[in-house]
């Protein structure tokens, strides 16, 4: 596999002897592309998106840590960050590659953030000692993403995340979300009502924001289908919601970041996260969380 850096050092990119590939912005660690060994782009990602740090990246996969949604005065250790919290917006380090060569090439690209490397300003909004450690690889067939958190620091703290992926699709009115059948979920566009979900698919035909729990377990895969075709497998490890958001033609429009407007008939997030109530990590633990995205 060739890895090489770009764009003054702002992005990674890494290809495959079979011409798979993948690049990731130091701005939040965002994966930007996903591609098969065709060329054909795996993730949505908006024209007009920001890229340097404003705001989070409209499309790819953005790293939620450690707040899912906006700040809320019930939680006064993480009232004061930003929405999804400061880990999408703040420049991480590229700490290096492994690979394997041979039939069943693979690579690994590694970044880091932690409280050191963070600005006094994002310190002053979340004051604990935190290391993260995300790992991007690249198979032929699959992407993993993986993210360790360690508490570095005396005091215990209380982190969510989540691996917000934007999945280019074909024709959201097309789109099945299977994996999901018959779990509980926090309607977002619904007042928050907790409802179950019925033993059919997911399917799109108005603006959608749940929080999952799927009641099959993370092992279990969420698929997504388009146009009758298989398109991704996700299988998670130490996750345990889904968050299934697509903003439709309104929220489109009212998102500056996010072109064109008619974007969101090519786009679903599915994303694999631990966000209802708190992980709690005491001086010295870690905790691991990671999604496989097979392509079928
Ligand atoms: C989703 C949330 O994960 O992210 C939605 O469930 C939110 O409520 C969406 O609108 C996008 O968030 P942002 O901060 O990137 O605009």
């Amino acid at each position: 596999p060739q890895v090489t850096i770009s764009d003054g050092n702002s992005r990674v990119s890494a290809i495959l002897p079979t011409g798979e590939s993948v690049t990731v912005l130091l701005i939040g660690a965002t994966v930007l592309s996903w591609k098969d060994a065709q060329g054909d782009e795996k993730l949505w990602l908006s024209k007009d998106t920001r890229l340097d740090g404003s705001k989070g990246v409209r499309g790819g996969i953005p790293l939620v840590f450690p707040i899912f949604g906006p700040a809320r005065s019930d939680h006064p250790p993480t009232s004061k960050l930003p929405q999804h919290g400061f880990a999408r917006t703040a420049r991480w380090e590229f700490l290096g590659k492994s690979t394997s060569e041979g039939s069943s090439s693979s690579v690994k690209l590694d970044f880091g953030l932690s409280s050191d490397s963070i600005p006094d300003s994002t310190k002053a909004l979340w004051p604990y000692k935190f290391g993260l450690l995300y790992s991007v690889t690249l198979d032929k067939e699959s992407l993993n993403t993986t993210l360790v958190v360690t508490n570095d620091g005396e005091e215990p703290f209380d982190f969510q995340i989540l691996l917000h992926t934007y999945f280019n699709i074909k024709d959201i009115s097309t789109v099945q979300i299977t994996g999901l059948e018959d779990s509980e979920y926090i309607d977002k566009v619904d007042g928050a009502k907790i409802k179950a979900e019925t033993s059919s698919p997911v399917t799109f035909s108005a603006e959608t924001d749940r929080v999952y729990t799927p009641a099959k377990g993370a092992k279990h895969p969420i698929v997504i289908s388009d146009s009758g075709v298989t398109r991704f497998r996700i299988v998670r490890d130490n996750l345990d919601q889904v968050v299934v958001w697509n903003p439709w033609f309104e929220k489109a429009q009212s998102m500056s970041d996010f072109t064109p407007t008619d974007g969101y008939k090519n786009m679903v997030c599915a994303e694999a996260g631990s966000v209802n109530g708190w992980q709690k990590l005491d001086k010295g633990d870690a905790f691991e969380g990671a999604q496989t995205i097979y392509l079928s």
